[in-house]
């Protein structure tokens, strides 16, 4: 459809250099809830800054693994309900490490902020709304993880 194709041509730019677009997002994602900082510890060792979050090389892998769960989105786009049990399954995986469903909206909402950078005056209202579609789709198929 119109509406695949947009999100396609759109997450080509990003797909180039993940983790450069990833850091935007979470960078962005720090600033609208600053909650969700703690939430990120490995080794059990919490992080005292968003800027120590995000040079931590186990960080910048959950970054990679997001970027890689959109890719599959987008790669997927014809036939989405194929990764409903791996989405529900992860939604299962962030529930337990503390994260709540309505934080998924803050995330929306930097996914468009990171893309809206990416691309600036060329993300037009159509493909925001694609990606809206998309994402609502996604954090759908994840909340299906929660309280089960
Ligand atoms: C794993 C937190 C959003 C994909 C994790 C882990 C934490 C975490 C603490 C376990 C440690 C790690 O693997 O680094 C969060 C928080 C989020 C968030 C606080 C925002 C509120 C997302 C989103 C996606 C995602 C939006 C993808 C759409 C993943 C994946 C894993 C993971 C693929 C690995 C799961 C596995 O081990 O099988 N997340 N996450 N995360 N997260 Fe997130």
């Amino acid at each position: 459809s119109a509406d695949q194709e947009l999100i396609r041509e759109s997450w080509q730019k990003v797909g180039d250099s993940p983790l450069e677009h990833g850091v935007v997002l979470f960078t962005r994602l720090f600033d609208l809830d600053p909650d969700l900082l703690p939430l990120f510890k490995y080794n059990c060792k919490k992080f005292s800054t968003p800027q120590e979050c995000l040079s931590s090389p186990e960080f910048l892998e959950h970054i990679r693994k997001v970027m890689l769960v959109i890719d599959a989105a987008v790669t997927h786009l014809d036939n989405l309900h194929c990764l409903e049990d791996y989405l529900a399954n992860l939604g299962r995986k962030h529930q337990a490490v503390g994260v709540k469903v309505e934080s998924f909206e803050a995330v929306g909402d930097s996914l468009l902020y990171m893309l809206e950078k990416c691309h600036g005056p060329a993300f037009k209202m159509n493909v925001r709304e694609a990606w809206i579609k998309l994402y609502s789709t996604v954090v759908k198929a994840m909340s299906c993880g929660w309280n089960v």
